[in-house]
């Protein structure tokens, strides 16, 4: 087996029996608020502080709002951040500064490995996928955008997080239908209501090259980041 990538996330290890394999590209798809954000914080912070650096490519919110958001959380350290062990990197404004169009697949797909290769980064996050590919129109340049950035992600030897933002209790992981099949593991966070409550939850759906729980937990978002307990055991009262 392969090195496994320690998530951070208190119950993902052992629902991967060890973590995510390196190198994979794994998608981490769910409806707003399901904890895509946070939990793919988690991942990079607990690289950092294992001595990998990591890049967060951020579309939804801006760079300075992301940090004042994570502030509370335990699993924050200001010091990764101003050390450069961890870049929060607004793709939009990037491109804008570098006069690069968000339908200019190439300019997009360079401004990301020009900051991967200058900051020596193993753990990649890009939230969301989804959004990096809206301004790219046509199925056929949103199938080739992604299949080439998951090239280059391979190619760059960095283990990566593709956040899939999908509309609430639908039954699928993507919205243009491809990302699940080019990415090695699906991640799916879902919600259901119980006694008036939303409760969120997580699904390992596929990872390949391992042998792994598909039980359902539930994902409590706690001071410490997000906690899995498998759902039998949970205390939904
Ligand atoms: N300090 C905190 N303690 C507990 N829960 C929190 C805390 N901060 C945020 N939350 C919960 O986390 C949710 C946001 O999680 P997150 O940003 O990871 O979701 P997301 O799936 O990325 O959402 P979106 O699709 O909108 O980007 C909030 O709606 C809130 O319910
Ligand atoms: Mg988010």
């Amino acid at each position: 087996m392969d090195k496994q990538l320690s998530t951070g996330i208190k119950n993902l290890d052992s629902i991967l029996n060890g973590g995510i394999p390196e190198g994979h590209c794994v998608l981490v798809a769910g409806s707003c608020g399901t904890g895509k954000t946070i939990l793919s914080q988690q991942f990079l912070f607990e690289g950092a502080k294992l001595g990998e650096n990591g890049v967060y490519f951020s579309l939804t919110e801006p760079r300075e709002k992301m940090i004042k958001n994570m502030r509370d959380f335990s699993f924050f350290d200001e010091n990764l951040i101003e050390s450069g062990k961890i870049k929060i990197v607004d793709v939009t404004q990037d491109a804008r500064l570098k006069g690069v169009g968000l339908s200019n697949v190439q300019g997009l797909i360079n401004i990301i490995t020009d900051v991967i290769e200058s900051s020596g980064a193993k753990r990649i996050v890009i939230d969301s996928i989804t959004a990096l590919c809206e301004n790219l129109e046509h199925e056929d340049k949103i199938r080739d955008f992604i299949f080439e950035l998951n090239f280059q992600l391979m190619y760059l030897g960095c283990t990566n997080i593709l956040i899939s933002e999908i509309p609430p209790q639908e039954f699928k992981y993507s919205i243009y239908g491809v990302e699940e099949f080019i990415a090695d593991g699906v991640i799916l966070l879902t919600e259901f209501e119980r006694k008036g409550d939303l409760i969120r939850a997580l699904q390992v759906i596929k990872m390949r090259g391992l042998s792994h729980s598909r039980n359902k937990h539930v994902l409590k978002i706690l001071e410490d980041g997000v906690t899995l307990v498998p759902l039998f055991k949970a205390d939904m009262e």
